[in-house]
Formats: C-alpha cells, structure tokens, sequence
C-alpha cells in the first residue's frame, strides 16, 4: 500500500530508509537525509506489514513541473516492482495536478530503473560525495486536449 506518512513512527521509520538506502553506505551523518524542502514537498511510502520499505519525495515547481527526489527502497526488497508502483503513483498525482514533465537528479547506478520507466538523459549533473555522479532526466507528459 502506497500513502503519505502520518503518524510520528511513519514519519520516522519513512526518515530512517532514505537515511539508510541513500547516505548510511556512505558514512554520512544521521540529517543529512534531509533538506529544507521537505516541508513543502509531498511525501509516500510503500507499506507493507507496518513496515515502510519504499520512500519517495515529489515536488511541484514552477511552470507546471515537478521533480522527484529521494527514492529508495529497502535493499532487501529491490527489483519486486516496488519502486515502479511509487514512481507511477507520483507521475499520476503530479499529472493530475497539471504537471507538463517530470524531472530528477538519477544516480548512475539508477538509470537503467528511470529510462524503464520512460525518463530520458538530459545532461550530466552533480556529484555526490565526491563519487555518485547524477544525471538530469527528464519525462514529458502528453497534454490532454
Ligand atoms: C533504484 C530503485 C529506487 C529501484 O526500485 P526497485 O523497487 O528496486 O525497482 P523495480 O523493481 O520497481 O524495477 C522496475 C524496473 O526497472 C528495472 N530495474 C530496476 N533497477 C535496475 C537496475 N539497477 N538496472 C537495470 N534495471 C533495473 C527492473 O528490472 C524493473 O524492470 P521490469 O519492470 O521490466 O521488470 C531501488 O533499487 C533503490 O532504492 N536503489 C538504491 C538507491 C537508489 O539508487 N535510489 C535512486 C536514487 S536516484
């Protein structure tokens, strides 16, 4: 089941996998999973027996786009289909909302998941921690008439 983190334990346990998929292998400190922008952004979990074992953050900007961001699901349930369910279930409330495309910021270890998904490489962006390059992807909505 895909929902938004309510409770003070979904909060944490949804702070706790980013924090453990995306910074712990790296030796990065407890915080650094979060940024200002999660207080305006939308947030959702996939759950499964009370436990959270997928997260993804959408963000809306400006001229009718949006930007995904902190996805990450639980090593020990990668590749069942998990992470595709939370990006469809993001794409669908972002199209819904009128969103033209979709960006993110995809390591290069995960480009094979997004261009599955129907992302294309924009351009070559940042690196992370000195070692995890990033790539602009970028998918566009087909506009309803
Ligand atoms: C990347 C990640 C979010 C994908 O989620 P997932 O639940 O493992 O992926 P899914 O099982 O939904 O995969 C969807 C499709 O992408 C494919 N895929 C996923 N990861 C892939 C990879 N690294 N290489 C090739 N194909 C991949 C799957 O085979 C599947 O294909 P199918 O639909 O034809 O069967 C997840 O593996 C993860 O958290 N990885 C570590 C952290 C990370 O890199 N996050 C992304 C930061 S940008």
């Amino acid at each position: 089941m895909i929902k938004r983190p309510n409770s003070p334990e979904e909060w944490d346990l949804y702070f706790n996998l980013r924090y453990e998929v995306l910074r712990a292998p790296w030796n990065q400190p407890r915080g650094t999973e979060r940024n200002e922008g999660d207080e305006t952004a939308e947030h959702f979990a996939f759950i499964e027996e009370d436990e959270i074992i997928g997260v993804g953050r959408l963000d809306f900007t400006p001229n009718h786009g949006s930007q995904i961001r902190f996805m990450a699901v639980d090593n020990r349930y990668q590749g069942r289909g998990i992470g595709r369910q939370l990006m469809e279930h993001m794409e669908g409330i972002a199209r819904n909302k009128g969103c033209k495309e979709t960006i993110l910021h995809a390591r290069e270890i995960a480009l094979p998941f997004y261009e599955k998904l129907g992302y294309s490489i924009t351009e070559k962006s940042h690196l992370l921690f000195g070692e995890i390059q990033h790539f602009l992807m970028t998918k566009h909505y087909e506009q309803l008439s």
